[in-house]
């Protein structure tokens, strides 16, 4: 056992040392000026409107005091109404008006609204739904990027876009496609799908004999002959259980598969504009299809889309209007890590319309989120969007004026007041400002990688779990403590962070445990959580002790793991304060020289214990085995880590969050109750008041 267990673990180390060393992340080539801190804009859909009231809605934007107005993600039908026949009079127009404003033009390529004459000649185009379904005009992103028909369509509109506007000052970046993704359809089931994913097997295993052994299809006889017999995996098409490792592949093919379709089309517009435009697109806010990552080093500026409040619980009783700030900030702190430069490309004005419920924001919200961007070193945030649609799949959808055109919303005077407030805040900041030396002690990185994400939620073991839950506990732990988070992804250096918590890091390998040895022994702090270490970077569970690889590292052993049916809960004691938990608890048994944090109090294991700390050369692991219902036992031993490595941390309540940015301190409440700002005798508070009301923003300079 010992034997298979030393030759597994060598294999793997061997195989995935290239993809594990640290690689330099390439700087972005387009720098944002750093003085202007962060711009604000508008999306318009020229298209939508008639050509009479261009010149005064673009007048009425620039009066709200925004920078910069964002067009032409859907209006292909518009660009290139026969085809190749272009016309582009009308945005021509539309960038004039703006550009006589002082507004800086964000234009985009409209690749996920076909033409209805290009799916009526090529319908081999059209994507395929997992009941088989081949999607029609009618909508959006109904198209499979996997076809070549389609990308010789697209090349063409973006050559087009790129020699016309390419050389174009007026024309700040560009945005590609929109939210890349079929809205939840995915993946896409066509036939050029399936052969791209074929290829891509071919490519990855070389030989079927290799698919097969790195799959595991000896169980329940699934042994593949060729790669043209293997299928994207369709649960839909399925009378079991689907496999575990095929469909990580699957997933894995998708996100690869979106990523060359973004670099392709990052190509030909560099041919034309090279880095004197920024290029980039907008990613959905959280974790889905699309894996941000993968095209980080082609963009300038990686930028996404956030809508907080639709209709979702959330935390606390304000939560369905004030949004969940941890939601915000995970998203703020992984796209910014990614390369450096990130925005929020749109962010709702006011009420949605796609949610199950659409309730109205809190007084306040909009302006809070766009300041919680700006704390979290947003180089712009735009609002989705400036009309309300008098027509169309988003009637209801706010703007910055209701459905007259003229008239402001609350959403839109939000805005304006960013506007102001960021005028005002160019003149005081110190872009580039070193951090606080007792702000930058609490250094934190979360580590974060999406294959960890599909495979938990491939095969969560308890309905309950939640794995973007999960890392958000640990993310709000250490907003609360005020530390300054980045989610960081492998390629990155471990040991500028003083702390570093890789929650739920299921899929590891010898090179990834080597690291974090590294970083501790050298004075880092690392947290680990349950259900990290399971399987091997295929999904295979190691032929050894649960867990093997991080044993030695965590000095203790996992004798088993429990998960209970909600309503059936259990509590861990930690100190003198008792968690709750349901999803998961690991049951350790400490080592000589490793310490116990925290032990269950209740079912036939009662006694043992659930979380561990151990010194290590000059630094400390520490091993949370429970997931706790709420996050409060990740929040107490978060902030003891602090307490051990002699750091000072703040007590934050959950939900309020005090950054840096460029010389200057942004506190952001998104609780319940007014909260007291830390702003020390002396300070000049420049926005805001010393008391943060609810939904409100405070801003001073040391
Ligand atoms: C976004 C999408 C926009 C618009 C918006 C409405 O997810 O990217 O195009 O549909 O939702 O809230």
């Amino acid at each position: 056992m010992k034997h298979n267990l030393l030759r597994a673990l060598g294999a793997f180390a061997l195989c995935s040392v290239a993809s594990v060393m640290p690689a330099q992340t390439a700087a972005p080539s387009y720098t944002f000026p750093p003085a202007d801190l962060m711009n604000v804009g508008v999306y318009y859909y020229p298209e939508a409107w008639p050509a009479s009231q261009w010149p005064r809605d673009m007048a009425n934007i620039r009066k709200l005091g925004m920078e910069f107005v964002h067009m032409g993600e859907f209006a292909w039908a518009f660009m290139e109404p026969t085809e190749g026949h272009f016309d582009f009079a009308w945005l021509d127009q539309n960038i004039a008006l703006a550009a006589a404003q002082g507004l800086k033009i964000v234009l985009c390529t409209p690749s996920p609204t076909p033409p209805v004459w290009l799916t009526e000649k090529h319908p081999e185009v059209l994507m395929v739904d997992a009941a088989g379904h081949t999607q029609v005009h009618g909508t959006r992103q109904h198209a499979t990027w996997s076809s070549e028909i389609y990308r010789g369509y697209v090349a063409k509109i973006v050559h087009e876009l790129g020699r016309r506007y390419g050389h174009d000052a007026r024309i700040w970046g560009w945005q590609l496609d929109n939210e890349l993704s079929h809205y939840g359809k995915e993946p896409d089931f066509s036939a050029p799908s399936q052969k791209k994913f074929q290829a891509w097997l071919q490519k990855k295993y070389g030989t079927i004999a290799a698919l097969n052994r790195d799959w595991g299809t000896a169980f329940w006889s699934q042994l593949y002959q060729r790669f043209d017999q293997v299928r994207l995996p369709n649960p839909q098409e399925y009378v079991a259980q689907f496999n575990p490792q095929q469909m990580l592949d699957s997933q894995r093919w998708f996100a690869d598969e979106a990523a060359d379709y973004l670099r392709f089309q990052t190509e030909i517009l560099r041919q034309y504009c090279s880095h004197t435009q920024w290029i980039t697109t907008n990613h959905m806010h959280d974790f889905g299809a699309v894996n941000p990552a993968l095209t980080a080093r082609d963009f300038d500026v990686v930028a996404w889309t956030l809508y907080p409040v639709h209709g979702n619980a959330n935390r606390g009783p304000l939560g369905f209007r004030l949004g969940d700030p941890a939601v915000l900030t995970f998203a703020a702190d992984f796209m910014r890590s990614l390369n450096g430069q990130a925005g929020i490309m749109e962010l709702q004005p006011g009420q949605v319309n796609w949610g199950e419920v659409n309730p109205q924001p809190y007084p306040g919200a909009v302006h809070l989120w766009i300041m919680r961007a700006f704390a979290a070193g947003s180089k712009f945030v735009c609002a989705y969007r400036y009309r309300e649609p008098l027509s169309g799949a988003e009637m209801y959808h706010y703007g910055f004026v209701g459905p007259d055109g003229v008239t402001t919303t609350t959403g839109g005077e939000q805005y304006a007041q960013a506007a102001r407030e960021l005028a005002q805040l160019r003149a005081v900041a110190q872009p580039g400002a070193p951090l606080p030396p007792a702000y930058a002690a609490r250094r934190s990185a979360i580590l974060y990688n999406y294959d960890n994400r599909w495979d938990l939620d491939n095969h969560k073991q308890n309905k309950g779990w939640d794995s973007y839950e999960h890392l958000l506990k640990y993310h709000r732990a250490l907003s609360r403590a005020g530390a300054p988070i980045d989610v960081i992804t492998e390629d990155k250096d471990f040991s500028t962070f003083a702390f570093l918590i890789a929650p739920a890091y299921q899929l590891l390998d010898a090179p990834l445990v080597a690291r974090w040895k590294t970083y501790v022994e050298n004075g880092g702090h690392l947290i680990l959580s349950c259900r990290t270490g399971q399987k091997d970077r295929r999904g295979f569970l190691w032929e050894g002790p649960w867990a093997a690889p991080i044993l030695d590292l965590i000095g203790a052993k996992i004798k088993f793991y429990d998960t209970l049916p909600a309503p059936n809960t259990g509590h861990v004691k930690a100190g003198d304060q008792s968690h709750e938990w349901f999803t998961w608890g690991d049951v350790l048994v400490p080592g000589d020289g490793t310490q116990t944090l925290a032990t269950y109090t209740d079912h036939y294991y009662a006694g043992s214990v659930a979380a561990v700390t151990r010194k290590l050369g000059k630094g400390r692991v520490t091993y949370i085995g429970a997931d706790s219902t709420n996050g409060s036992l990740e929040a107490q031993i978060v902030r003891e880590e602090f307490a051990r490595a002699g750091v000072a941390a703040e007590n934050f309540p959950e939900g309020f969050a005090v950054d840096f940015r460029d010389g200057l301190w942004i506190a952001t409440n998104f609780t319940e109750n007014p909260v007291s700002a830390p702003v020390p005798a002396g300070a000049k508070i420049l926005v805001g008041t010393a008391t943060v009301p609810i939904a409100g923003v405070t801003v001073w300079r040391p």
